[in-house]
């Protein structure tokens, strides 16, 4: 199902939507409007309950409450999403990736969000993903490929921004895009998120990814629009 939301983000890629958590986020408005006018068209929203993972951080008012024109790209770290997904679809999210590891249903969730409209317009639809921690099977998303549009790869342990990513990750990419291509479903966009700085980002970009989730690499208290400007232009020349 070829939504208008996933024809827009297709157009976009390869990209970066970057990460918001990290960000002066007593200056959000500020923070947002440096990286937009530098031509970042992704707000990456990390959703993370204390029960998936240690970690609290925002919830549906909160991804409401954000205006922008950029793409809500929500990544729901929460245990048991089926129920959930409704509410962060009611608050804006264009883009919803729930973690195969986080319920026992996690087609079900797909199926969800496949029945539900985009609260920013009705026709425009979502995009679907499905993420992966660093330490599960990518086997795991094989009985999904058929319904999912996108795959999030995390190259970290969720939780913390800053982390560092390790070597193997890279191996992990070139093999679930050999499994997309082996399942003929090479046109699932494949996301990275974790660990990718300023060193990494053209090796990283260079395995094929179509997404790169950045955010302490922006938001590192220096000059943000020079950094959004960096991590842009690696991933297009990539
Ligand atoms: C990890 C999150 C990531 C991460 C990105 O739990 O899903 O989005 O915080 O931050 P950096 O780019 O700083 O690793
Ligand atoms: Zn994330």
């Amino acid at each position: 199902m070829q939504t208008e939301a996933l024809r827009t983000l297709r157009r976009l890629c390869p990209t970066i939507s970057v990460g918001m958590l990290t960000a002066d986020l007593m200056n959000l408005e500020r923070e947002l409007s440096i990286i937009q006018d530098e031509g970042v068209k992704l707000l990456h929203i990390d959703v993370m309950d204390g029960c998936f993972c240690p970690v609290m951080t925002v919830g549906p008012p909160f991804i409401k409450g954000i205006r922008t024109s950029m793409m809500k790209d929500v990544h729901l770290m929460v245990d048991e999403p089926v129920g959930k997904v409704p509410e962060y679809v009611a608050a804006g999210a264009d883009i919803v990736t729930v973690h195969a590891e986080s319920t026992h249903h996690v087609h079900r969730a797909v199926q969800q969000l496949s029945n539900l409209k985009n609260a920013n317009d009705p026709e425009r639809g979502l995009v679907r993903g499905v993420a992966l921690n660093p330490g599960t099977p990518l086997d795991a998303l094989e009985p999904l490929l058929s319904e999912i549009d996108m795959v999030v790869l995390l190259a970290i342990n969720p939780g913390w921004s800053g982390q560092k990513l390790t070597a193997w990750f890279c191996d992990r990419v070139v093999k679930a895009k050999r499994m997309l291509e082996e399942a003929d479903r090479s046109e699932v966009l494949v996301t990275i998120d974790g660990g990718v700085t300023r060193d990494n980002i053209r090796m990283v970009s260079g395995l094929g990814a179509d997404i790169i989730v950045t955010g302490s690499a922006v938001f590192d208290g220096k000059d943000v629009a020079e950094n959004a400007r960096f991590m842009l232009d690696a991933v297009r020349q990539g």
